[in-house]
């Protein structure tokens, strides 16, 4: 596989992605728009994910963690947030006395999984024209949104994500997954911002991951061979920069190690057409039927 650019462009009128851009992301997988999101709308997103984070209660999750069969708990509070808003928090937010090394916000990995459709900031945002025009002209039929994740990358402890496609985790038959993530603040390689292997959504998908049981989850190997990781790419994205990426699309991101945080925001979508196993690990109650860009 040639080592080449990430494909980059300036956010199209109305989310009409030309035949350029669409053959961009065919072949390699991922494009990056810029200024697709205004600066006031990258604000407004912050400070309404403040304002939630005001109100999770840290000392929740700590109990989690402190207990002696932590890990069960663990799984049980991720795996149950497929239809509501939690909270997760870096692997080193507590020091030694189990205190918070910094403040809430900077302790937090993420936010998942059911803004979009729980909070009217974040619905607001996440259904769009613009987006519903996106996704038509990426081909979806009946596109649905099945998460969305607010990612904190805090400072100095913002954990390393290594090299996966998210089709391991939101899989459908046949696969259908697509990531669009917007960058809340500038994403740099200092930071850890996210890194792409071109054209490698043309590679198998290596994992599955899926439910056994109500709280535990496992991975199937499916394919062994090492990825090409001398290949990727660093998506540096500007605050306001959209990245749409293709379930398969491999990528990976560094520790932050930085003074600077990086917020994102992005939301996976999958097709309604498509099949949807009851194993996969995000299952929704009958109550929150799942929704397009409409
Ligand atoms: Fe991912």
């Amino acid at each position: 596989m040639p080592k080449r650019q990430l494909p980059e462009f300036k956010a199209p009128e109305c989310g009409r992605l030309t035949d350029e851009m669409t053959s961009a992301y065919e072949d390699i997988g991922v494009i990056v728009l810029r200024d697709f999101v205004s600066p006031e709308e990258c604000q407004l997103l912050k400070n309404r994910a403040k304002e939630l984070v005001d109100e999770f209660d840290a000392g929740d999750v700590r109990s989690i963690f402190s207990t002696t069969d932590q890990t069960q708990l663990n799984d049980r509070y991720f795996i149950e947030s497929g239809d509501k808003i939690r909270f997760f928090l870096e692997k080193d937010a507590f020091d030694e006395a189990g205190e918070l090394r910094q403040s809430k916000e900077n302790s937090l990995n993420k936010m998942g999984h059911a803004m979009h459709d729980l909070d009217p900031v974040f619905e607001r945002f996440s259904r769009t024209p613009a987006l519903a025009e996106i996704a038509s002209r990426l081909g979806f039929v009946d596109p649905a949104i099945i998460q969305s994740m607010y990612i904190f990358k805090p400072p100095k402890i913002g954990g390393e994500v290594v090299c996966h496609q998210d089709s391991t985790y939101i899989y459908t038959e046949p696969e259908s997954c697509v990531g669009f993530w917007f960058a809340l603040e500038d994403a740099t390689t200092e930071n850890g911002c996210m890194h792409f292997i071109p054209g490698g959504h043309k590679l198998p998908l290596k994992q599955r991951n899926y439910r056994v049981g109500e709280y535990e989850t496992r991975t199937e190997i499916l394919d062994n061979e090492p990825w090409p990781e001398h290949l990727k790419m660093p998506a540096e994205a500007a605050a306001g920069t959209l990245v749409i990426f293709n379930g398969r699309a491999p990528h990976l991101s560094g520790p932050n190690l930085s003074e600077k945080s990086r917020h994102a925001y992005t939301l996976h979508v999958i097709d309604g057409n498509c099949h949807y196993p009851a194993d996969n690990w995000l299952q929704r109650s009958p109550e929150l039927p799942l929704r397009g860009f409409a």
